[in-house]
């Protein structure tokens, strides 16, 4: 796949990184509002190309596939448009925070005839695979109780991620991986309660939920921004449970099974979650397989994540 990076953002450079250890995936064109951005990010992503507007990266027909790394608020916007200009989208999380955007984006996806999927690159690191094989062999019993947080400090006054108009917050920021963490486990949840921080530029600063799934199964989750580094996925069953201290930035496996008699450390390949994100969609993009994170899960994500702010904004919970 020959890709465009929309944007000159930061993640970009974690990106462009697992392009170059694959043999599907090349960076091809960077875009940005100023060329001079452009020329400077592709020049350090490695780049061929680079574009001084959004559009012109789009109108690019030797582009397969675009990554959408833009603020939070503009991803269905040009998600939608790349997907129109007939390339392939991954787009970074969150995705949206509105259900009914996300399912109008992958109808532009399936009028184009191409694969939409959203960045939870954590959900490709084999240890997930293996998290899941164990939940579904028996391993701790019937499934109970399911805990998750994410919390780390942000860069600067002007980041992203404290501009309520960019969407931001530490739910869209971070939390958004515990919910994907916990959906992933759990299904979707059927009610949500959550409670928050708001900070001075009026976004979520802190925030904790608790989320109710089918069979009384309950999870609880907290992320923040501004806080220490802080990242875990509890799933607990009625005879074990299972620990990863480090879920979302994986690259080191991060098992472990504990029972009441001892605990283990479960093995897993290192992976460059990155790289397989990429070659996920390389291989979805060919008809191979269904991408792994599909349109199902991208709306129920976002009706979730609805769901959580308008609970912590109403102070109340909110069934789903
Ligand atoms: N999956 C992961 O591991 C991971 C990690 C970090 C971030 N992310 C996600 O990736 C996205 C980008 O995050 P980031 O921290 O890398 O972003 P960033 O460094 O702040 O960059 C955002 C880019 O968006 C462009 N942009 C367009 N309009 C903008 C506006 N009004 N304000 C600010 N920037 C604007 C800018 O590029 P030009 O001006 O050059 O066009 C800018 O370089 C977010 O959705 C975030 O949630 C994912």
């Amino acid at each position: 796949m020959r890709w465009g990076l929309l944007s000159t953002a930061m993640i970009n450079h974690d990106v462009a990184g697992a392009a170059r250890e694959s043999q599907e995936a090349e960076v091809v064109a960077v875009a940005s509002r100023e060329l001079a951005r452009a020329e400077a990010h592709a020049g350090e992503v490695g780049a061929e190309r680079a574009y001084g507007s959004y559009d012109e990266l789009l109108a690019d027909p030797d582009l397969d596939a675009i990554y959408v790394s833009l603020p939070n608020s503009m991803h269905v916007e040009w998600a939608t448009r790349a997907l129109e200009a007939g390339k392939h989208v991954l787009c970074e999380k969150t995705f949206t925070c509105r259900a009914a955007e996300a399912e109008a984006a992958f109808d532009a996806a399936e009028r184009n005839g191409r694969v939409l999927t959203e960045g939870f690159m954590w959900r490709h690191h084999p240890q997930v695979a293996k998290v899941l094989e164990l939940v579904a062999g028996g391993a701790i019993g019937e499934v109970r109780a399911l805990g998750a947080s994410f919390s780390g400090a942000v860069f600067g006054p002007h980041d992203i991620r404290l501009r309520p108009e960019l969407d931001g917050g530490a739910l869209t920021d971070v939390g958004c991986y515990c919910v994907h963490g916990l959906r992933t486990l759990a299904g979707e949840p059927e009610r949500v309660f959550a409670a928050q921080r708001v900070g001075p530029t009026g976004v979520d600063l802190v925030l904790s939920a608790t989320m109710t799934f089918a069979n009384g199964v309950v999870a609880t989750f907290d992320c923040g921004l501004e806080l220490p580094e802080r990242a875990r996925l509890e799933v607990v069953g009625d005879t074990g449970a299972i620990v990863l201290s480090n879920p979302w930035l994986a690259g080191e496996p991060s098992v472990e099974l504990r029972r009441d008699d001892g605990a283990e450390r479960i093995e897993a390949e290192t992976a460059n979650a990155y790289r397989l994100e990429l070659e996920d969609l390389a291989r979805a993009a060919r008809g191979e397989k269904e991408p792994l994170i599909g349109r199902a899960d991208v709306v129920a994500q976002a009706r979730a994540i609805e769901a959580l702010l308008a609970s912590a904004a109403r102070g109340e919970p909110v069934e789903l």
